[in-house]
């Protein structure tokens, strides 16, 4: 289904207990990007790209999180991505979308204390899927299977993590970044992403 439908989200929970269904997890995975100078950007498009992977994201998890918290279990992986630590050049909308979701993620977890639902913010690195294609962008050598993405996000709820930053190197990237001027960040990210 379009996720971004109006509707989308009571339509799913509808669907699913028609069939006797209960949703114990709700992966916010749906994205898409946008690379290109912010006043070369087609407007509708940039709005598109928010309401997926901001707005719909929202709904998903306000409808589906009222039932997990009314149940006592559940959980949520929302993706978000490692550009929200850094600046970025020419994908500056994308990363604005995706900031929507990291700061969603750094107040629900607390919101969710002693409900018995968990809250897992995921913040994947470039990754090998049709995502650069869709951005217009070519995949940097550095990326890694999605696979791998998916394997350590499970692994992260299972620990009862509310944020996880995908593949070590982006765990220490981001670890040092804020050791560099802003400027010197911004122009080391413009080149990753030319
Ligand atoms: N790839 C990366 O380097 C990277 C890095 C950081 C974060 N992320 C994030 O990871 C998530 C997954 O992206 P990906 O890399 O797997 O990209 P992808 O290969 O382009 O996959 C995007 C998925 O979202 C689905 N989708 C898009 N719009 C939808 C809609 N309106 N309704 C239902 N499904 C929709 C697509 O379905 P269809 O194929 O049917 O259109 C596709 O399965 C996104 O949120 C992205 O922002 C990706």
């Amino acid at each position: 289904m379009d996720v971004a439908a109006p509707g989308a989200p009571e339509q799913a929970i509808s669907h699913l207990s028609e069939r006797g269904l209960v949703p114990d997890l709700l992966v916010n995975n749906a994205g898409r990007g946008d690379y290109s100078p912010f006043l070369d950007a087609d407007p509708v498009r940039l709005h598109e790209m928010i309401d997926l992977n901001s707005r719909a994201l929202l709904d998903w998890t306000h409808t589906f999180l009222r039932g997990m918290v009314s149940r006592g279990r559940g959980s949520v992986i929302q993706v978000a991505s490692g550009i929200v630590f850094v600046p970025a050049p020419k994908m500056a909308t994308y990363a604005a979308s995706k900031a929507f979701v990291h700061a969603l993620g750094e107040a629900l977890p607390f919101e969710l204390k002693g409900t018995g639902v968990r809250y897992l913010t995921l913040y994947p690195g470039a990754t090998k899927s049709e995502f650069f294609l869709g951005a217009g962008m070519t995949p940097p050598p550095s990326a890694v299977p999605a696979r791998q993405v998916a394997r350590e996000g499970l692994r992260a709820l299972a620990r009862g993590k509310s944020r996880h930053v995908v593949g070590a190197m982006n765990r220490f990237g981001i670890r040092i970044m804020p050791l560099l001027p802003r400027a010197v960040v911004a122009s080391i990210a413009a080149k990753m992403t030319q």
